[in-house]
C-alpha cells in the first residue's frame, strides 16, 4: 500500500493529553513500522522523551487514524490559544501539521494522481505562509482549525481541488492558479465571525440558522475588505463562492460569466470534494459519479466540470 502511514512531528505530541485517539508508530526502516502506542493509551512522555532524544524526528499515524489526529492537532491548538492568550510559532507548527495531515488524507482517496502530492504540499503550504502574513486572517484561520477542524478541513480540500482545476483550466496562468487556491484556503472564513450552533455542512439544521450560514459569503468578504493590500479578486471571490452559474446561488443571484472565474472554479471544487468524501451526502461517491452528477447540474460552469474531467482524465 502506497503511503499507508503519515509522518507527524515529534513537536506536537509533547502537549498532547489524555487517552489518544489513534495509534502511534515508529518508522524502522523503508517500509518497516512498529506500533509505540494503541488507541487508548495514554502516552507516557518518558517513552516519548526517550525516543525524541534518541533522535526520532517524527511519529507516524496510520492513514485510518488521520482524521482522529487532526482533531488532537486541533485540542492543542486550543490549549496554545487558552495557556497565552496569543498564537506563535507552535500554533504555527501545529496549523501545518494538520494541512499536511489533510493533504495526506486527500491523496488516500487515490482520485489524484500521488506523484502531484509533494509539489501540491508545497503550493499549498505557500498560501498557508501568505495567510501568516496577514495578521488577521491568521488569527481567523486558526480558530476554524481549533474550533470547528471539519471546516478548516475542507478549505484546505477545496483548495487543493481549487489549485488542480485553475491549473487544468489553464495551465500557464499562475495568478489565476494561486488566487483560487488561495480563496479557497480561506472561503469560509466568515463563518468563524458567525455564532453558529452548527457548521456550513451539518444535516437537519434549522431555518434561523440556514439563514445565518448564508451569510458568511458576506461576513467573510467584509472581513478581508478591512485588509490593507488584500487583492480585490480574493474578495471578490469569498464573495461570490456560493454563486450558482445559473443564477441561482447567494448572495448576489449572479450569473454566468458575471461571476468572477475563481469563484466559479472553486463552487466546482467546493461541489467535487464534498460529492467524494461523503461530507453533505451520506455516501460518498466514486470520481467519476461525483463529476457526472456536476456535469448535470446547471449551478457549475461547463467549462470548468470540463476542466475537472481533464484533471481526472474522464474527459
Ligand atoms: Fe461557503
Ligand atoms: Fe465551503
Amino acid at each position: 500500500m502506497d503511503r499507508p502511514y503519515f509522518p507527524a512531528r515529534t513537536f506536537s505530541f509533547q502537549k498532547l493529553s489524555g487517552p489518544l485517539g489513534f495509534d502511534v508508530y515508529v518508522k524502522l526502516g523503508a517500509t518497516k513500522y512498529a506500533k509505540i502506542f494503541a488507541a487508548g493509551d495514554i502516552l507516557e512522555l518518558e517513552r516519548l522523551s526517550a525516543y525524541i532524544l534518541k533522535g526520532t524526528e517524527h511519529f507516524y499515524i496510520p492513514q485510518e487514524h488521520q482524521r482522529a489526529f487532526i482533531g488532537a492537532a486541533s485540542g492543542v491548538l486550543d490549549q496554545i490559544a487558552k495557556s497565552n492568550g496569543v498564537y506563535d510559532s507552535d500554533a504555527e507548527q501545529v496549523l501545518d501539521e494538520v494541512t499536511s495531515s489533510v493533504l495526506t488524507d486527500v491523496f488516500s482517496q487515490n482520485v489524484l494522481n500521488t506523484e502531484s502530492h509533494k509539489t501540491l504540499s508545497t503550493v499549498i503550504s505557500s498560501y498557508v505562509d501568505l495567510a501568516k502574513r496577514q495578521p488577521s486572517v491568521f488569527p481567523n484561520l486558526l480558530k476554524l482549525a481549533r474550533k470547528q477542524d471539519a471546516i478548516y478541513r475542507h478549505q484546505v480540500t477545496t483548495s487543493i481541488f481549487s489549485t488542480l482545476i485553475a491549473r487544468a483550466y489553464d495551465p500557464n496562468n499562475l495568478d489565476l492558479i494561486y488566487a483560487t487556491g488561495y480563496a479557497a484556503l480561506i472561503h469560509d472564513i466568515g463563518i468563524s465571525l458567525l455564532s453558529l450552533n452548527h457548521d456550513e455542512h451539518a444535516m437537519n439544521i434549522d431555518k434561523n440558522e440556514i439563514k445565518k450560514i448564508r451569510m458568511h459569503p458576506n461576513k467573510g468578504a467584509d472581513f478581508l475588505r478591512k485588509i490593507n493590500g488584500m487583492p480585490p479578486i480574493i474578495i471578490a471571490t469569498v464573495l461570490q463562492h456560493h454563486e450558482g452559474f445559473d443564477g441561482l446561488g447567494y448572495p448576489l443571484n449572479l450569473k454566468g460569466d458575471k461571476i468572477v472565474l475563481p469563484a466559479r472554479i472553486l463552487h466546482v471544487a467546493d461541489a467535487f470534494a464534498s460529492h467524494i468524501s461523503g461530507g453533505r451526502n451520506a455516501i460518498a461517491l466514486p470520481p467519476a459519479m461525483a463529476l457526472h452528477s456536476l456535469t448535470l447540474d446547471r449551478g457549475h460552469d461547463p467549462a470548468v466540470v470540463t476542466a475537472l474531467a481533464k484533471l481526472l482524465k474522464l474527459g
